[in-house]
């Protein structure tokens, strides 16, 4: 379950790799996408990878984890700003196949039932994409999300606040709402690759490891999943026992 690539960019060409081999594959793959730091060396490869040798993507669909809510897309710090920055723009995806939820919508819920129902008409999720926050958020589902959620509204713990707050010029900046896929429809998806790097996520590492499955570790969810793998560096597997780790070498 647990992969150990020697780098952050040993995975990030990994699983590129890997990306542009299923998309080449079936072309109507629908995509989990993440954000955060730990994706960017990942868009960045798969960017370079697919400029170098472009493959028809008019077919491919990707749903976004979450979005602040009360960020317009605009926002330089709004999800939607991050993948058309990162991926969007560069590969040509259009809004009508690159989702990610409006934090800025007048009927919330509404949009949060949408959401799910989307992804289910688009037949679900063939590989979802998933970092972690340092409290084992997955998504902005925190600590005692319910595992059968689905998309919904969730207050942001001061934890992921202060985390997430490096982005912000001030802290009072960092919204204190999302709206974020749930548990739920994250264990729907017909594969999982969850990435991990830094010395930073050593710590939520090793909690994740040894957490049975439960509500107060979101990403615990991912030990009843029948294909997930976890690819973390060798900086955040440093709390993980040597004899339950799987290293990969290329
Ligand atoms: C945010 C996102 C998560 C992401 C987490 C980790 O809270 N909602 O989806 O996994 O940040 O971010 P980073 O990769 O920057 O550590």
């Amino acid at each position: 379950m647990f992969f150990v690539f020697p780098s952050a960019e040993a995975i990030a060409s990994y699983l590129s790799q890997e990306l542009y081999q299923k998309i080449q594959l079936n072309p109507c793959m629908v995509l989990g996408l993440a954000t955060g730091s730990t994706m960017e060396p990942l868009y960045a490869d798969l960017a370079k990878r697919l400029q170098q040798q472009p493959l028809d993507l008019s077919q491919l669909t990707t749903f976004n984890l979450d979005e602040y809510i009360k960020l317009p897309p605009e926002h330089p710090q709004s999800y939607a700003y991050y993948m058309r920055q990162h991926l969007f723009d560069v590969l040509g995806l259009c809004p009508q196949q690159a989702h990610l939820p409006n934090g800025v919508c007048t009927d919330i819920q509404a949009e949060c039932r949408a959401y799910s129902a989307k992804i289910s008409a688009a037949g679900g999720l063939d590989y979802q994409l998933l970092g972690i926050g340092t409290n084992g958020h997955i998504g902005f589902n925190e600590p005692l999300t319910p595992f059968d959620s689905l998309t919904h509204v969730v207050q942001l713990s001061e934890n992921t606040r202060l985390d997430n707050g490096r982005f912000f010029d001030n802290f009072a900046d960092v919204p204190t709402h999302a709206i974020t896929l749930g548990i739920q429809d994250i264990l729907n998806a017909k594969e999982i690759v969850l990435v991990a790097t830094g010395a930073h996520k050593a710590q939520v590492m090793a909690d994740l490891f040894h957490s049975p499955i439960d509500e107060s570790m979101p990403a615990s969810a991912l030990k009843q999943h029948p294909n997930i793998r976890i690819c973390i560096d060798d900086a955040a597997a440093a709390q993980i026992p040597a004899d339950q780790l799987q290293h990969v070498r290329e």
